[in-house]
Formats: structure tokens, sequence, C-alpha cells
């Protein structure tokens, strides 16, 4: 069976979401609604399986490496989660205030730091056997399939675990 490259599809992600929020970050500029919709549903269903990947398989493998730093890493998670919960409710919306249009644009910047912190694993991964590593290449193929954007995931699965 093919496995996924785990490292590879995982900075792959990281590239989306990182031109996402800059490209987001000019939508909500320009105020341009539809457009900031459009990156945000991407973003939503790029990262559901990316998160749900890494705090049900990786995090936990770079326990080893990291200790409790890993634990600052699932709590950048709740930050983003709660950032997109926000964005999303300001998205439904028909227009934004200067001052909304300027606090989602600082929201959005500040999730590219986790998107930062988060590709150093991808140095730290390297250290990990071959077999791992195809282990984690399934898992991480599996939570795509699944398909569950962010915010759902992080209101039902997530919420229970
Ligand atoms: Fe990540």
């Amino acid at each position: 069976m093919e496995h996924l490259d785990p490292i590879a599809e995982f900075r792959e992600d990281h590239r989306i979401v990182r031109d996402g929020i800059l490209d987001i970050t000019a939508a909500l500029k320009a105020k341009d609604m539809a457009k900031a919709r459009k990156i945000l549903g991407t973003l939503n269903e790029v990262t559901g399986p990316h998160f749900r990947y890494e705090e049900e398989y990786l995090y936990p493998l770079m326990k080893e490496y990291l200790g409790e730093y890993v634990d600052q890493l699932i709590s950048e998670h709740d930050n983003v989660i709660e950032t997109a919960r926000v964005c999303s409710e300001l998205l439904a919306k028909d227009e934004l205030t200067d001052s909304e249009s300027e606090d989602a644009q600082k929201a959005a910047m500040a999730m590219l730091i986790h998107v930062s912190n988060c590709d150093g694993l991808a140095i730290l991964s390297e250290r990990i056997s071959q077999a791992e590593l195809d282990a984690l290449g399934d898992r991480f193929g599996e939570a795509r399939e699944k398909g569950i954007g962010l915010l759902e995931w992080a209101a039902t699965i997530r919420k229970s675990a």
C-alpha cells in the first residue's frame, strides 16, 4: 500500500495556510467579503484534517522531543479555532465596519505565528523511523478522507475528546 509522505504533506498544508492567511488579510483590508468567505472556506477545509492529525497522532509522538512545548502548540490551536470562529461570524455579515476589518486582519496575521511554529516540527520529524513515518502518513490520509472542516471538528469531535 502507498503511504503518504507525512512531512511533505504537512509542509504543503502549511504553505496553503500561509498563503490563505496572507490572502484573507488582503481581502479583509479591501472589505472583499465574497473573497474572504471563499478563502476562509478553504482554510477551514485544509486545517480541519490537519489539526486533527496533529492532535491525535503527531503532537503526542512529538512529546518525546519537545515535552510540554507540545501543550503550547495545542493552546495555539485553541486560539486559531477561536479566531476562525469569530472570522466566520464576521463574514456572515453583509459588510464590515473599519474596526471589524482591522481586528480581523490582526487576528488573521496572528495565525501566521502558529504556522511558523508548527512547521518547525518538520525538522524534528526527520528523526522519526520510516515505519513510524509510514504509519503517520496513513493517519494523515485517514484524517483527510474523513474531511471534517475545522469548525465542525472543533465543535464536535475535539470538544468531546
Ligand atoms: Fe501544522
